[in-house]
């Protein structure tokens, strides 16, 4: 049985994973357990920045964007010599079980440190929604909500000045930021890796728009869609004559305060990530599935396939556009 946890952060940082610290400590100390926090994610682990805290910690978090435990990228950790001082470290505090915040890329470094005899739970908190063993991650919510409030502004300004723009949003290679968003705000296209549209066919939908009733269009884009969008904007500019701007989101996109869906999905996870090593799992990470929280192998929930949103891409082919 576990005694000593750790939780960190890992990866991009996520609105509600202060949220879920704050779960996964006070379940841990309701049920006993010694709570650790990790500072800077894995490089933190390696750094020996692990503190042990009480329930006061956590207190006022809930509501805070990013992360208090800060977050950091860390690619040497593939490495197992690097692990190893990881692994050294925890074994020191006497720490038996540690909880990881992040993507994929947090998951497999869970997975190996449980190879290497650390027991370890993930738990999906990135607002590019990109793990496919659970509905919705931590900070998606929230990531939405800001995109659609800053394409409701673009809107307005496009509007009056007649012109098409093209919005840039994050999701890393994952299209459901750009797909959501560009349902929520009624967009003309939705443009994202795994859902591209030919070149030839958006000129033509932008020019039919114009010669329409439409005079102003908006556009959704995931980022990693095209390689210049500044480029390609101008040339949709050269060949349809319509006035185009393109506009990069960037990193707005992950602060701000937690929606309550965040919080309340932040809570559900870190709870039931005390819950999975008080009964013994370990290389697993939690999911929700229809609003069932869930379990799995780390590994099977890599591989398994990412069609969720059959339905959402019909709605697109009948109201978009
Ligand atoms: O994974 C979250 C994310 O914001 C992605 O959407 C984006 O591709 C990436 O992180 C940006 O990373 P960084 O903040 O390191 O530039």
């Amino acid at each position: 049985m576990v005694k000593k946890v750790a939780v960190l952060t890992s990866g991009g940082d996520a609105p509600g994973m202060n949220a879920c610290v704050r779960a996964v400590v006070r379940s841990g100390l309701k049920n006993g357990l010694d709570m650790y926090v990790v500072y800077e994610g894995y490089l933190g682990l390696v750094q020996d920045n692990i503190v042990q805290v009480d329930r006061n910690f956590v207190s006022d978090i809930i509501n805070r964007g990013g992360t208090i435990l800060k977050s950091a990228r860390l690619p040497e950790f593939k490495d197992e010599a690097v692990r190893k001082i990881a692994v050294d470290n925890l074994k020191r505090h006497g720490i038996d079980g540690l909880i990881c915040i992040g993507g994929d890329g947090t998951f497999i470094g869970a997975k190996k440190l449980t190879e290497m005899g650390v027991r370890t739970v993930g738990i999906p908190g990135t607002i590019d929604n990109d793990v496919a063993c659970s509905d919705e991650t931590i900070g998606f919510d929230t990531c939405l909500n800001t995109i659609c409030d800053c394409v409701d502004k673009i809107r307005d300004t496009t509007a009056s000045h007649q012109r098409c723009t093209f919005i840039e949003v994050m999701g890393n290679r994952c299209g459901d930021l750009g797909l959501y968003s560009g349902i929520a705000e009624g967009v003309e296209m939705i443009i994202t890796a795994d859902h591209p549209i030919p070149e030839e066919e958006i000129m033509k939908t932008l020019i039919r728009l114009r010669d329409g009733k439409k005079k102003h269009s908006l556009v959704i884009v995931s980022e990693k869609t095209f390689p210049d969008l500044q480029a390609f904007v101008k040339k949709v500019q050269q060949e349809t004559g319509i006035e185009t701007r393109a506009q990069v989101l960037g990193h707005i996109q992950r602060g701000g305060a937690p929606s309550a869906r965040d919080r309340i999905l932040a809570t559900q996870f870190g709870v039931s990530a005390i819950e999975a090593l008080l009964q013994g799992e370990s290389g697993i990470c939690i999911g929700i599935v229809n609003n069932k929280i869930v379990h799995y192998d780390i590994y099977e929930a890599l591989a398994l396939p990412r069609n969720k949103h059959f339905n959402l891409l019909r709605i697109v082919g009948l109201v978009n556009r």
